[in-house]
């Protein structure tokens, strides 16, 4: 059955293709009223058009759903503001905001420049931060008026800033931060009725189309963008009213919850450390560390 989220009003930003364009489906088809963004520019994220947002716009419409496009650029302060007060100001509200829209420009580090850094970083890691931080004011002004606000910020991390991946250190960067940035506002905004998660998907999208794995994987299973959105849909709804502060993953038909950092074996002093007790220790205990998990997001057997 589909969950009802009828009259929520939900921002979506980078909505005009792949995952936010499914989700942006979904909402709209579960009965909220859903505020299509897109800045509509290459997968590098130059250029702009209003053609995306539009078009999934008239798609929600068409279908009899509700739904308004717009082309704010959610990786500046202004863009986000405008975006987050469009939702209020043409549908009364705003409930849910699943932080989405993302770039790439893939380079191994010896090559990567300033420009690709600082405009991944940009994107996704200060493209979370801007929308939440608007957001988050308008919760907590009305958590202060008395209102009874029960609000969800869904982002958007990925195993390449979860596990790693090589000739992605400015997105996993940005990825592993979003993952870091769910945490501590979960913590911060519990107090205004606001929860923070994130989803790590996989999907069949122009960002990952030329991946020759993720067409074997499509070959068995699905990796359809529209597999990914019930999950981010379920963490909008009232079921997920008091998780907070995960990280989950979804590719293919699992989900799983994203273990978070933790202290594994230790070694203790009560005197200061010497680097040559640490000669004799440290082999110890890195001996019986678990290895790392790598980019399936499982261990490797020891
Ligand atoms: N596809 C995957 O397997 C995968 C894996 C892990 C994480 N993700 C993440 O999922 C999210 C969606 O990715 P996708 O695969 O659907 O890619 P996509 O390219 O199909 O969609 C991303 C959208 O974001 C928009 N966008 C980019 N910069 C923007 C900005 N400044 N303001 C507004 N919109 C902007 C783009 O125009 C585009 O339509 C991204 O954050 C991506 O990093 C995807």
């Amino acid at each position: 059955m589909q969950s009802d989220l009828t009259d929520r009003v939900v921002v979506i930003t980078g909505a005009g293709n792949g995952l936010g364009r499914a989700h942006a489906l979904a909402f709209a088809q579960a009965g909220a009223a859903v505020v299509v963004n897109d800045l509509g520019g290459s997968r590098d994220g130059s250029g702009g058009s209003t053609g995306p947002a539009q078009q999934v716009v008239d798609e929600i419409i068409a279908a009899g759903g509700r739904a308004a496009a717009n082309t704010d650029d959610i990786s500046t302060w202004d863009g986000a503001k405008s975006l987050i007060d469009h939702a209020i100001d043409k549908f009364g509200s705003l409930d849910v905001l699943v932080n989405n829209a993302g770039i790439l420009r893939d380079r191994m580090l010896t090559s990567m420049s300033e420009a690709d850094w600082d405009a991944v970083i940009a994107v996704h890691l200060k493209g979370a931060f801007c929308p939440t931080r608007h957001a988050a004011e308008y919760w907590r002004n009305q958590s202060k008026a008395g209102a009874a606000v029960d609000a969800r910020v869904i982002n958007t991390t990925s195993p390449s800033g979860l596990f790693g991946a090589p000739g992605q250190s400015n997105y996993g960067s940005a990825k592993a931060g979003i993952a870091g940035f769910t945490v501590i506002t979960a913590m911060e905004l519990a107090r205004y009725g606001v929860t923070v998660n994130a989803v790590a998907p996989t999907a069949l999208t122009r960002l990952t189309d030329d991946v020759p794995a993720m067409h074997d994987l499509a070959a068995s299973t699905d990796m359809a963008p529209e597999g990914v959105s019930p999950l981010v849909l379920w963490l909008a709804g009232p079921a997920a009213r008091t998780v907070t502060g995960r990280v989950l993953a979804a590719i293919g038909g699992t989900i799983a919850v994203v273990d978070g950092w933790a202290y594994g074996p230790e070694i203790h002093s009560t005197e200061r450390w010497t680097v040559a007790r640490l000669d004799q220790e440290m082999p110890g205990l890195l001996d019986k560390a678990l290895p790392g998990a790598d980019i399936t997001g499982r261990r490797p057997a020891r």
